[in-house]
Formats: structure tokens, C-alpha cells, sequence
């Protein structure tokens, strides 16, 4: 990777400050450490991760020289009440980056970026709360689909160019961060638009239940709206959803 090149790129879409580095563990736990001090919108890249991690507990393969392996650092400046919307916000801009870069991509509520019939994962999303602030990790697989049911850029038919896919990743974030903050009423549009969660019928894996039903559509926090089978609706929030699955 030339560094200077990706530092460049990744200012000149705004980002304030761009910490680049070869192996971390991961980049949300770089990001966590920079703190309060770190400008809004600071960016953790490492060209590889040594301890990913996943959504519950699960790991993140990363390998070295064939992802993205992102995180950026962002002020929780608005109210909780539209914190939910984080991870879907940060799947749009996904979507908006890969879209940029040749490949359609779907999102599964709440957080995967997905591509093709069976959908395979192209990129997954990690959101921390860390005190007044927000990480928002985004890995991207680009040459290699470390694990099965996975897929990458490369086998998509898009762009293999990771200093090019990162600004545009960065940037993409930087503008729907600002449309999360300023024009949050247009994002259930958007989102459910780009969402082949609804109207699919669902299973839901919560905390200590399991729910079946049909996704009805997603409501103004961004929670997924789903009919079980004796038609009682129920609300379903991402921090709740251990797996959701879609029936095919
Ligand atoms: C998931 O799908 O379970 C979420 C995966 C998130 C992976 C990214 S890669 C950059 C950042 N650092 C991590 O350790 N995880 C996220």
C-alpha cells in the first residue's frame, strides 16, 4: 500500500485525521484508544487485523492486502432516540462506495452489505458506543472472500483498487453521517428502498427468543417491523437481533 497516497485520498474526501498502519489487532479497539481528543470523523485503516472482530463475540478475518479494514471515530451529537440508526446509516454509505465501484450491492437489515441470489456478505459493520462517542468499523472484503458465504470486490466484477474504495468509503460515511444528523426524516426512505429485508419472511434470533414472520418495513428509529404468524406485530431493534435470516 502506498501510504502517502491512501493519506492523501482520504483527506481530500474531509476526513480530519488518518491514522494508517500495517497490522493491528483491530481498528475499532485503535480507534476506541484515540478518545475524546480525536477530531470528529478521525479514520483507523490497517492493512491488516490480527484480532477482528465481529457483530456478538464473533471474529473478523482480515487478512493482509485484501480488505478494508476501517474505522472511523464520531461525536454522538444527536439524540438517542436516533442512534439506531447508526449501523444502517453506515450500510447505506457501504452500498453508496461499493455501487461507485461497479457492484450492486443489497442491505440486510440491520447491518449486512450483501450481493447476488443467495445474497453473499461483501462487507460487514461494527458499531461501539464509547462514552459521547460512536466507532463505526467497516470491513470490506476486495480481493479474497476470507470465509464461506462470503464473496469480494473482485469476484463482484468491481474494482480491486483499495486507495480508490477507501476515499470513496470515507467520504460516503462523512455524507450520510451528515444526513443521520441533519436530515434524518429522509433516511426510512432511502434505507427501505435499498433493503431486501422487507417483505421476506424472517427469522429472527433474539436474546431468548426466536421470532418468524414477514418484515413488514422499517419504522423512524430504524427498527425492523416484522408480522408473525398469528399476526401480531412486533418491533425489533438491531441491539436485540442475534441472527436474522431470510427465508428463501
Ligand atoms: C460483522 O459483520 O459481524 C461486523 C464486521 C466488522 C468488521 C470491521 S473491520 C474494521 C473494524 N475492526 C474490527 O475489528 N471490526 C470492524
Amino acid at each position: 500500500m502506498d501510504v502517502a497516497k491512501l493519506h492523501a485520498a482520504l483527506l481530500a474526501q474531509g476526513v480530519p485525521a488518518a491514522h494508517i498502519r500495517d497490522a493491528v489487532g483491530s481498528t475499532n479497539d485503535v480507534a476506541r484508544a484515540l478518545g475524546d481528543d480525536a477530531p470528529d470523523g478521525t479514520v483507523v485503516w490497517a492493512e491488516e487485523q490480527t484480532a477482528g472482530r465481529g457483530r456478538r463475540d464473533r471474529t473478523w478475518d482480515s487478512p493482509a492486502f485484501s480488505g478494508i479494514w476501517m474505522s472511523s471515530l464520531w461525536r454522538l451529537d444527536v439524540p438517542p432516540t436516533r442512534w439506531g440508526w447508526i449501523p444502517l446509516v453506515t450500510g447505506l454509505a457501504v452500498r453508496d462506495a461499493v455501487h461507485r465501484h461497479g457492484v450492486m450491492a443489497e442491505l440486510k437489515w440491520p447491518n449486512d452489505v450483501v450481493v447476488g441470489h443467495p445474497p453473499k456478505k461483501i462487507a460487514g459493520i461494527l458499531a461501539e458506543i464509547v462514552g459521547d462517542m460512536v466507532v463505526i468499523g467497516t470491513g470490506m472484503n476486495v480481493t479474497a472472500a476470507p470465509v464461506p458465504g462470503a464473496t469480494c470486490m473482485a469476484e463482484c466484477g468491481g474494482s480491486t483498487d483499495r486507495v480508490a474504495l477507501s476515499a470513496t468509503l470515507a467520504g460516503a460515511l462523512r455524507q450520510r453521517v451528515a444526513q443521520w444528523r441533519e436530515e434524518p426524516e429522509s433516511l426510512q426512505g432511502e434505507y427501505s428502498a435499498a433493503c431486501s429485508t422487507i417483505g421476506q419472511v424472517v427469522h429472527v434470533e433474539l436474546e431468548r427468543d426466536r421470532l418468524v414472520g414477514q418484515a413488514l418495513g422499517i419504522d423512524s428509529e430504524g427498527h425492523l417491523l416484522v408480522r408473525d404468524i398469528s399476526g401480531i406485530e412486533h418491533i425489533v431493534t438491531a441491539g436485540d437481533v442475534v441472527h436474522a435470516t431470510i427465508s428463501t
